[in-house]
């Protein structure tokens, strides 16, 4: 029932959407807003009678589509009688110079607005953006990346594999784009290449099955750690605050070597404060994994690594929500709730 009546309802929404479109004059607006809104027989109460015959588990949802839909209908007529035809409607007269009605003006989600302060730094350092697919091969995800073949990221815990295809899954990381990008250019090369990632976690205030990452990589003669390091700083200066301090941990990464950790100072207390809300008074936040493009992951993309050398770099985009917003759940980023969303981008 309630499928049937969702169908019905989309349909409704579609010949609306044409019917607007259509619209020529003012009277011909008015007749559209009664065929759908009138108390007796608009569209919109012919579905609500229908709300009697649903199963009471179906009411609360049937009735909030027949809501949405009853909603859209009445911004989309509104909007159009702002449009011009409300004062030619009412015979009132235009005056031009009256302040414009305020209309709410939409904005980046916070997870758009740090992507994109991400890829402004990095564009003027020089790097391109490349973006790859989200559903990847197994191959690229973990086997020309090094992954040995018992690592626990490719256990089926952990990851989302595609029923029918062994070969496929829902990438772990954006590093895959390392393999993709090497395999389709030769050095040098110089990208970051921003995405979802998947991970079979349940979620929790750090966790969430699906997540967004920023990757770095950058190949060319002669590149060295101190290469990592300069251009680690230079973003994180650019981004977190000019007086940044930066930590490098030894880490692990299957496709490093080395690998590194990468902490920054706490841009609020700068490691002053024992009860520091963003560093809990550790004076450091973990930011960033990283390292030297391992010998072999060249060689699987067909790079030869005694001529050349590279470094890669991989950040959350969440962890940057709430290490540098203080969003203290990253639940919160997806729950559309504009009282938080309204107060960033
Ligand atoms: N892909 C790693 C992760 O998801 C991060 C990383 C990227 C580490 C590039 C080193 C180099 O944890």
């Amino acid at each position: 029932m309630i499928d049937e009546l969702k169908k019905e309802i989309e349909g409704a929404r579609r010949s609306f959407g044409h019917e607007l479109e259509s619209i020529q004059s003012p009277e011909q607006l008015a007749a559209l807003k009664e065929r759908y809104l009138s108390r007796k027989k608009g569209v919109v109460s012919q579905f609500l009678a229908r709300l009697k015959g649903c199963l009471p588990a179906e009411k609360p949802l049937a009735g909030q589509a027949i809501n949405q839909f009853k909603e859209f209908v009445e911004a989309a007529l509104s909007a159009a009688g702002a449009a011009g035809f409300a004062a030619a409607a009412s015979g009132a007269w235009d005056d031009p110079s009256l302040p414009a009605s305020e209309l709410p003006v939409g904005r980046f989600h916070l997870i758009a607005d740090i992507q994109g302060r991400i890829e402004d730094i990095f564009l003027q350092l020089g790097y391109e953006i490349a973006a790859g697919p989200e559903v990847e091969r197994d191959e690229y995800n973990f086997t020309k990346l090094n992954f040995p073949e018992h690592h626990p990221a490719r256990d089926e815990q952990d990851t989302f594999f595609l029923e029918g295809h062994d070969d496929l899954l829902l990438r772990t990381h954006t590093s895959p784009m390392q393999v993709r990008y090497m395999l389709g250019h030769r050095p040098p090369l110089k990208i970051i290449s921003p995405g979802k990632a998947f991970r079979k976690d349940d979620p929790d205030s750090t966790h969430s099955p699906c997540f967004h990452q920023v990757e770095g990589l950058l190949v060319d003669r002669g590149i060295h750690f101190s290469h990592l390091k300069g251009t680690l700083e230079a973003f994180c200066r650019s981004f977190y605050g000019p007086d940044i301090v930066l930590r490098f941990r030894p880490g692990y990464f299957p496709f490093t070597e080395p690998s590194a950790e990468v902490d920054i100072s706490c841009f609020l207390c700068a490691g002053r404060k024992t009860d520091c809300r963003v560093c809990k008074g550790t004076g450091w936040l973990e930011i960033l994994g990283s390292g030297m493009v391992h010998p072999q992951v060249l060689r699987n993309c067909g790079i030869d690594p005694e001529e050349y050398s590279g470094f890669a770099f991989g950040m959350g985009i969440e962890r940057v929500a709430m290490v540098k917003y203080g969003v203290p759940d990253l639940r919160l980023l997806y729950e559309n709730d504009l009282r938080l969303l309204g107060q960033f981008g």
